[in-house]
């Protein structure tokens, strides 16, 4: 079983040794392993029992380390980065070869991030070399925004998580690339579209291509509850449902009629990045509790709900 502690010293000795640690970000937390370094990245692929066409983002503590592996950062880029770092965006950029083609799926593009959080800093900043890490759950389920959400699915695979608390954010980073010039969003996540678009103006977003995806932490069926997952207005589901027991996700609203075990108001005050915080936490609590179904509605398509809405739709989305 994985050690849950807060020794960077003790996790640093075993991300040298080749071997992986849960990392905790400001986001999600993730599973971490040295990105040059080719039998760490194959242990990654092996634990979230993920496809190999599914790239993996590379974290650095300071935006003078990104020259160090990625080859060119344009203007636009290095604005947003300024902007932006540390934080919950990543952007797409050409890569050294430093970078072993399966962090990438064999792209020669590479997706970079600093995080924000005290303890992710202090891990990379004691490591000289960068951290590949993908979200740490099992492939396709829900992202883990706590420690003990990480030793539930992964304690077992992995000898250390690193234990940060709660994630602040609460979804995934927001992934960007530049196509001549033009940003392009290829995931919604915690910087929302706003922000970015008061920095550069318009933005492309291309979220939702799913079946071949250039970024596929877009594949339709993704952040899965086990159970089943239906979304639309909450009223009438309940009633459609009122056969069985309804787990309820709603954004701000309460139904007296649900018992509080299976039930989950993402933000009383309808505040999209309080929805964001909470999402995963609520979503995996009900999937844990005797709801036979879950039912839940989509937030207002702004600031973070977007993130949080395209997690839904995923959710909902079966294969
Ligand atoms: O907030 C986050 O981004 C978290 C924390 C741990 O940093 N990480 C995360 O990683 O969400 P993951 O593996 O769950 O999602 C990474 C996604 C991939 O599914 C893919 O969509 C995109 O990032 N990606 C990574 N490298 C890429 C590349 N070279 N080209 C295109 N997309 C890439
Ligand atoms: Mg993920």
């Amino acid at each position: 079983m994985a050690i849950i502690g807060t020794d960077i010293a003790q996790a640093v000795r075993f991300l040298q040794a080749s071997d992986l640690v849960a990392m905790p970000t400001e986001t999600v937390y993730g599973l971490a392993g040295n990105a040059f370094d080719v039998e760490a990245i194959t242990k990654i692929f092996t634990v979230k029992n993920r496809p190999t066409f599914d790239p993996l983002i590379v974290h650095t503590s300071s935006p003078d380390r990104v020259a160090d592996f990625v080859t060119e950062i344009p203007p636009v880029a290095a604005h947003l980065m300024r902007v932006f770092w540390p934080g919950a965006l990543t952007f797409l950029l050409p890569k050294k070869n430093n970078i072993p083609e399966l962090v990438t799926s064999g792209s020669d593009r590479v997706a970079v991030r600093i995080p924000d959080h005290p303890a992710a800093k202090a891990l990379l900043e004691a490591l000289d070399f960068p951290l590949a890490a993908p979200s740490a759950n099992p492939f396709g389920y829900i992202s883990p925004t706590t420690a003990a959400h990480v030793n539930a699915q992964l304690g077992d695979k992995i000898p250390y998580i690193l234990d940060g608390g709660a994630c602040r954010v609460g979804v995934e980073s927001t992934i960007i690339g530049f196509d001549n010039g033009e940003v392009v969003v290829y995931r919604l996540g915690g910087i929302s579209v706003e922000a970015i678009s008061q920095e550069v103006g318009n933005v492309r977003i291309m979220p939702h291509s799913s079946s071949k995806p250039d970024a596929p932490g877009m594949l339709q069926s993704h952040y899965a509850p086990r159970k089943p997952f239906l979304l639309g207005n909450i009223a009438e589901l309940l009633a459609l449902h009122k056969n069985k027991k309804c787990g309820v996700l709603s954004f701000s609203d309460d139904y007296a009629e649900i018992d509080v075990s299976r039930k989950r108001i993402l933000s009383p005050a309808a505040d999209t990045t309080q929805a964001a915080q909470h999402l995963f936490a609520a979503m995996r609590e009900l999937d844990g509790s005797d709801a036979e179904i879950i039912v839940a509605e989509l937030l207002p398509e702004q600031g973070l709900g977007r993130a949080v809405n395209d997690r839904l739709r995923r959710a909902a989305a079966r294969p």
